[in-house]
C-alpha cells in the first residue's frame, strides 16, 4: 500500500510538534563511515543483542527515543524508576537499558568502545561510558509493579544479562528490523515527519496497536479523525508475546481495512519496529514520547492500553497522564472508554454516548474470537469486517 498523495495545505516543518527534547536524534552513520566502523567493529570486544534490544538500538538510531542518544546509564535509569524523569527533568518512563552478560562485561572498559552484535554480525558501534548492576526488584516494581515471572514483561527482563552498558552509539545496520515487514513499510521519525509535511498535516493522531483493527478500534479511530488532520496507523511489530499475532498478519489486516473502510488521504499506516512490555500505564507514556517524535500531536488512550492480564485497571494507562506537565510532554493522550457495538442505538458506542444496558452490547472475548476463526466462522461484522475475517481465517487453514 502506497503512502497517501499529499495536496494539503501549506505546512512547514516548523508547524509540525518538535521532537521532544527539541531535536531529532540522528545516530546513523553515514555509509563511508560505516565501512571504517565495521573493520573497527571487528576489533572490538562484542555484546550480543537479544532482538527486544536490537529494535530498542535501531529506535535510538533513528531519533524514535529521542532525545535519548544510546543506552541509559545508572543516573538516568535510576531517575526514571524512581521519579518517572530524565535528569534534565523531562518525563520518561520506561528504561532504554543494554543488559549484558559477565564474560561480556568483563571485556569491556569505560571510554573504550564496543560492537553490537545482532544475528547477522556487527550492527552498531558503543563508546562505553559505564557498566552497572541492574536493580531486577526496583526495575519490575517501577516499570510492571509487579514482580511475577508470569507478567511477559517481567519473564523478558529475567532472560535479559543482569549489568546494563551504558554509552552513545554509531548505528552501521540496516532498516529490515521485523520479519515479513518490508522496509518501506516501517518509516523512521524523519520519513513520516517528510510524509506530514507533504500531506499538509499539522495535527497527527497515533494509533498505537497490536492487534488486528476490529470495530472497536476503527471507532476510536474514526472519532480522532473528527477533530485532526491525519492518522498515523503504528502498529508495533517488534517482539510480542507468544500468542499475539504475528506482524506481517497484521500488516495484511491493517492493509485490507484500510484499502475499504478509511478515506486513503487521511491515513498513513507504518510499522514500528519496537517490543511490547505490557507495562500498561508506563508504556502508554513510552509510547506517547516515541509517537511524537514521529511527528504526532496526539495519541488514542483506550481501555486497558498495553496491557496485559489483571495487572493495571482498564484506565490507568489514562490516569498516568494526570501526573505529567502536558506541556512538557507536548502530545495529548485521546482517552477512550470501553468501545462496542450497540443493538439499541445501531451503533458503536461507548458508555459515554449510549444508554443501553450490558446484554445489548456486542461483546467477545479474545479466547471466543480466537476459536470462531481457527472453525473458519467470521464473527459478527459489528464486531470485526468481513475482509479483516477473512485474512485471519485464512492464516489459521494456513497454521
Ligand atoms: S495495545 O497493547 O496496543 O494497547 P490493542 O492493540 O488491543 O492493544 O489496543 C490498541 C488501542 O486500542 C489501545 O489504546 C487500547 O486501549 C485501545 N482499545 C482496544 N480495544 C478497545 C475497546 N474495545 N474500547 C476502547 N479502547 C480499546
Amino acid at each position: 500500500m502506497s503512502p497517501p498523495k499529499g495536496s494539503g495545505p501549506d505546512v512547514r516543518a516548523a508547524d509540525l510538534i518538535a521532537p521532544y527534547g527539541g531535536r531529532l536524534v540522528d545516530r546513523v552513520v553515514d555509509p563511508a563511515a560505516a565501512d571504517l566502523l565495521r573493520s573497527e567493529a571487528a576489533r572490538l570486544p562484542t555484546v550480543q543483542l537479544s532482538s527486544r534490544v536490537a529494535t530498542d538500538l535501531y529506535l535510538l538510531a533513528v531519533g524514535a527515543l529521542s532525545p535519548l542518544e544510546g543506552f541509559m546509564d545508572r543516573e538516568q535509569y535510576e531517575r526514571v524508576l524512581d521519579d518517572m524523569s530524565l535528569p534534565t527533568g523531562l518525563p520518561w518512563s520506561i528504561p532504554v537499558v543494554l543488559p549484558a552478560r559477565s564474560e561480556e562485561v568483563d571485556r569491556l572498559r569505560p571510554g573504550e568502545r564496543a560492537a553490537l552484535l545482532a544475528q547477522d554480525g556487527p550492527v552498531a558501534v558503543l563508546d562505553v561510558t559505564e557498566v552497572y548492576r541492574r536493580d531486577l526488584k526496583r526495575e519490575c516494581l517501577a516499570v510492571y509493579g509487579t514482580e511475577d515471572s508470569a507478567h511477559p514483561g517481567v519473564a523478558a527482563l529475567e532472560r535479559l544479562g543482569d549489568q546494563y552498558v551504558a554509552g552513545a552509539i554509531h548505528y552501521m545496520g540496516g532498516d529490515a528490523v521485523a520479519e515479513g515487514v518490508a522496509d518501506d513499510e516501517a518509516l523512521t521519525p524523519a520519513e513520516t515527519r517528510a510524509c506530514f509535511l507533504e500531506l499538509g498535516w499539522r495535527s497527527v493522531v497515533a494509533f498505537q496497536t497490536r492487534n488486528p483493527i476490529h470495530r472497536a478500534h476503527e471507532y476510536l479511530q474514526k472519532c480522532a479523525l473528527e477533530m485532526v488532520d491525519g492518522l498515523l496507523v503504528h502498529p508495533v511489530v517488534g517482539e510480542t508475546k507468544a500468542d499475539d499475532l504475528p506482524a506481517d498478519l497484521r500488516m495484511t489486516c491493517y492493509r485490507v481495512l484500510l484499502e475499504k473502510y478509511f478515506p486513503r488521504d487521511r491515513v498513513l499506516l507504518s510499522a514500528l519496529p519496537l517490543a511490547m512490555r505490557y507495562a500498561g500505564p508506563k508504556e502508554a507514556v513510552f509510547h506517547a514520547i516515541i509517537r511524537r517524535n514521529f511527528g504526532c500531536t496526539h495519541m488514542i488512550v483506550g481501555r486497558d492500553h498495553a496491557g496485559v492480564g489483571d495487572y493495571y485497571d482498564t484506565y490507568d494507562a489514562q490516569r498516568i497522564f494526570d501526573q505529567i506537565d502536558p506541556d512538557e510532554l507536548g502530545i495529548r493522550p485521546l482517552n477512550f472508554e470501553h468501545a462496542f457495538w450497540c443493538r439499541l442505538t445501531e451503533q458503536m458506542a461507548t458508555a459515554k454516548t449510549s444508554p443501553s444496558s450490558p446484554d445489548e452490547r456486542v461483546f467477545l472475548s479474545g479466547t471466543r474470537v480466537r476459536e470462531m476463526l481457527a472453525r473458519g466462522e467470521r464473527p459478527p461484522v459489528e464486531f470485526t469486517r468481513p475482509e479483516v475475517a477473512d485474512v485471519l481465517i485464512a492464516a489459521h487453514r494456513h497454521a
